[in-house]
């Protein structure tokens, strides 16, 4: 069993990475990101205030989240809908954000988050993997790259989901969410201490894999 946790900010190429290292080392990609827009869209969908925390505690756990693979690529449900496509617009990942910060919710996240880890090796992607979640995962990864980078992966992803947007919107999005994920008393976006920082900012997404891979190969090969 091995465990990898990859952290950073929004844009950083996680996801997309860690969905190829996994594929690379034939292990599930938990992108935990997703579990959070899917609890935002149902809070949308709920009717919820985004200030009415109170009521948002109560009704996460009626939302009846589940996660399946489906050819090896992971899908989020809720009830028995597959949202995984409804959950990337920007409206749910500023919902996403938001629900992000509630203690309760991250609670209910956490135990979800760990049981899979604890049934399957994993390539765990999201903010507080190396840091809480899976704090004795076998590697530790955190990617970053810089700001006007990230916004413009992003724009260029929801671009091509047919979404209309403005690069501005989306870096001032970016710049809100990384103020957001940064600042909130629960579980921060945080480096861990003994994580290895790896910067995508010029490099491709296959660069980025290969020294993730590289890294974990050479972990393994000397023992861990
Ligand atoms: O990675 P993403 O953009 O899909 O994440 C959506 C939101 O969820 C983001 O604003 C931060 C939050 N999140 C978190 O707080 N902890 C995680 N482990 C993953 C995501």
């Amino acid at each position: 069993m091995i465990n990898i946790a990859i952290d950073g900010p929004a844009g950083a190429g996680k996801s997309t990475i860690s969905r190829l290292v996994a594929k690379q080392l034939n292990i599930l990609h938990v992108d935990t990101g997703a579990l959070y827009r899917a609890i935002g869209l149902y809070i949308i969908r709920c009717k919820i205030s985004f200030d009415d925390v109170e009521s948002i505690q109560k009704e996460i756990k009626n939302c009846k989240l589940s996660i399946k693979y489906i050819d090896k690529e992971q899908r989020v449900f809720i009830f028995d809908e597959d949202v995984s496509d409804l959950i990337r617009t920007l409206e749910v990942s500023k919902a996403a954000s938001i629900v992000s910060a509630i203690g309760e919710v991250r609670d209910y996240l956490l135990d979800f988050q760990r049981n899979i880890a604890k049934k399957e090796s994993v390539v765990m992607d999201g903010r507080d993997i190396g840091t809480v979640v899976l704090k004795d995962a076998d590697f530790k990864i955190f990617l970053e790259a810089s700001v006007d980078i990230r916004a413009k992966r992003r724009y260029d992803e929801l671009l091509k989901k047919g979404e209309k947007v403005i690069l501005d919107d989306v870096l001032k999005d970016i710049e809100k969410r990384d103020f957001w994920d940064s600042t909130r008393k629960t579980a921060p976006l945080l480096a861990a201490e003994d994580a290895i920082v790896i910067d995508t900012s010029n490099l491709s997404i296959d660069e980025s894999v290969k020294r993730v891979v590289d890294l974990v190969k050479k972990g393994i090969y000397g023992g861990l």
